[in-house]
């Protein structure tokens, strides 16, 4: 074909023409066909499942407009069978996790930070460093949630809770993978893995472009997105218009997308690649997180642990916060949300020690997985929705009004999210394959999810926890406060875990100093 379109366009321009023109003729008709077999199909598949008002606007839109719109829908596969899943999730919600009976985890599954010796740790901290300086450990970062609860328009990872240096998240984070490479003696070990979502994407890539990438190397971090589910009106009927009319409305598919993620953008692949053996997955918004802990590596590796995870204790019970328990019946590890808890069994107490509740081993959201054991498990995952169900989130949510054709921008919940949960995959995790590490709350948990002044995981608090940790170590190494109540700063490129700071014994540090 290229030989004879040369030979045509050193014979004559005129004919050239008048070919390309027959050409996009053609595939225009073509295209156009294609799309309207493409529109009855997913008209009649959707009108099957109750959708006909997805269509009620169609004619005001443009020929693009309603070819991206049959793009999406198409996408969502079976509108039927997703409308039955999300009444499973409606179902499921309201039984409220009744029917299983729950423990705290066997003592065999169960360690504790706390209580284990100084060797014990010393040795799980020189085996992860190991890990570390030999390139083994991955770092997945969950950056995808729209944080509504804090309030902000930037992603969570942007925010700048107030610390002396100003330092937002991600710069904290980005600087404590920075020093532990430097412990482990390595440059260029560690990868982050920072998983975004359509609408966290681009303000967090040029949040990294705009600081240089914290000074750190732009190659060894990769954004990737995770995908989007759509949403319901209330009853879990009807799937709701976008407010262009030409879009259904969506939101980010939950934590749990994760896995779908790592499979759609290459990402298992790219570990096997690199040589990463382990991963230590965390979110975002808690300020005192140890990415990549050695500790917590080595603990699950010499366990030979598939999954593994970190908790702190639960002393409150309204707190909001997943529960890591065994679901008895099944002998397997499983996290009862808290969202989807009872009133009941979220204050219930132990019954050997009434000073503690019976379900008390709080989620933190840091997971340990065995590389080998995600490249196993990942395609089962995402292929059935028994193993990553939907949970429904009411929400306020932008869209059209069916019966105006107006934009809604709700004042009240109107609709439902869909989300999947990260930790649902647990139960297919052997319970002796899976490891629980305890850890003291005040050295490793403090998540930002509220606004300014609010009365529970606040700005404020996450401010107050980080500088409270990094006076401690000050104290710890013998360094002095020049007022009681003074709080200093001590930054992750000086200190991953109060390490290295015997030169502070017998200084005296202001309030506020950034060390
Ligand atoms: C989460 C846990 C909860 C735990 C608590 C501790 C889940 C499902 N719940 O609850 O058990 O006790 O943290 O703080 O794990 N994210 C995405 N994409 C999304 C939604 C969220 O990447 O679509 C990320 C967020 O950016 C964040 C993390 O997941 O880093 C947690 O999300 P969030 O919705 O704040 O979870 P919680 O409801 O607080």
């Amino acid at each position: 074909a290229s030989f004879c379109v040369q030979k045509l366009l050193v014979s004559s321009g005129f004919h050239i023409h008048l070919l390309l023109a027959n050409i996009a003729t053609t595939t225009a008709r073509h295209d156009r066909s294609q799309t309207s077999t493409m529109e009855t199909e997913l008209r009649e598949k959707f009108s099957n499942a109750g959708q006909d008002h997805l269509f009620k606007y169609w004619d005001q839109l443009s020929e693009s407009q309603q070819s991206a719109f049959l793009k999406q829908l198409s996408k969502l596969g079976d509108p039927e069978a997703f409308i039955r899943d999300v009444s499973n999730a409606i179902a499921y919600s309201s039984s409220v996790a009744e029917s299983k009976e729950y423990t705290q985890l066997p003592q065999s599954s169960y360690t504790s930070t706390i209580s284990s010796s100084k060797e014990t740790l010393n040795e799980w901290e020189t085996k992860g460093i190991e890990l570390i300086k030999d390139g083994k450990v991955g770092i997945i970062l969950m950056a995808g949630g729209q944080g509504t609860r804090l309030g902000s328009s930037l992603p969570k990872g942007c925010y700048d809770v107030g610390l002396p240096s100003h330092k937002s998240l991600f710069q904290i984070q980005v600087e404590r993978i920075k020093k532990l490479e430097q412990l482990a003696g390595v440059e260029k070990s560690l990868t982050l893995y920072v998983m975004t979502s359509q609408p966290t994407r681009q303000p967090t890539e040029e949040f990294f472009q705009k600081h240089e990438y914290f000074g750190w190397d732009k190659e060894q971090i990769i954004f990737f997105n995770q995908g989007t589910l759509p949403a319901v009106d209330l009853e879990g009927q009807k799937l709701l218009l976008g407010q262009d009319k030409c879009s259904l409305a969506e939101s980010p598919d939950g934590n749990g997308g994760l896995y779908k993620a790592l499979f759609d953008n290459g990402i298992l692949d790219s570990f096997k690649e690199k040589g990463i053996e382990h991963i230590h997955m965390y979110c975002i918004d808690n300020i005192l997180v140890k990415v990549g802990d050695p500790t917590f590596m080595g603990f699950s590796v010499l366990n030979g642990f598939d999954v593994a995870t970190k908790v702190v204790r639960k002393n409150d019970p309204a707190e909001k916060v997943g529960l890591i328990v065994l679901d008895k019946k099944a002998n397997k590890p499983c996290v009862i949300e808290y969202s989807e808890i009872s009133q009941k069994l979220s204050e219930a107490k132990d019954e050997t020690d009434p000073s503690l509740l019976k379900l008390r081993a709080a989620n933190i959201v840091n997971h340990y997985y065995n590389v080998d054991f995600l490249q196993r498990m990942v395609p089962q995952w995402i292929k059935s929705r028994k193993n990553l169900p939907y949970h429904i989130a009411k929400k306020k949510i932008a869209c059209t009004d069916i019966n105006t054709g107006e934009p809604i921008k709700p004042t009240e919940n109107n609709g439902i999210k869909m989300e999947q949960f990260i930790f649902d995959v647990f139960p297919s995790v052997d319970l002796e394959k899976f490891g629980c590490l305890e850890v003291a709350r005040e050295d490793e948990f403090s998540p930002l999810k509220n606004a300014p002044g609010s009365v529970s995981d606040s700005p404020e608090m996450c401010r107050a926890n980080c500088l409270k940790r990094s006076t401690r170590w000050i104290i710890e190494n013998g360094g002095l406060l020049e007022s009681a109540d003074a709080l200093v700063e001590v930054s992750p490129l000086t200190s991953y875990f109060g390490e290295g700071l015997s030169g502070v014994a017998d200084q005296n540090f202001a309030a506020d100093t950034v060390l």
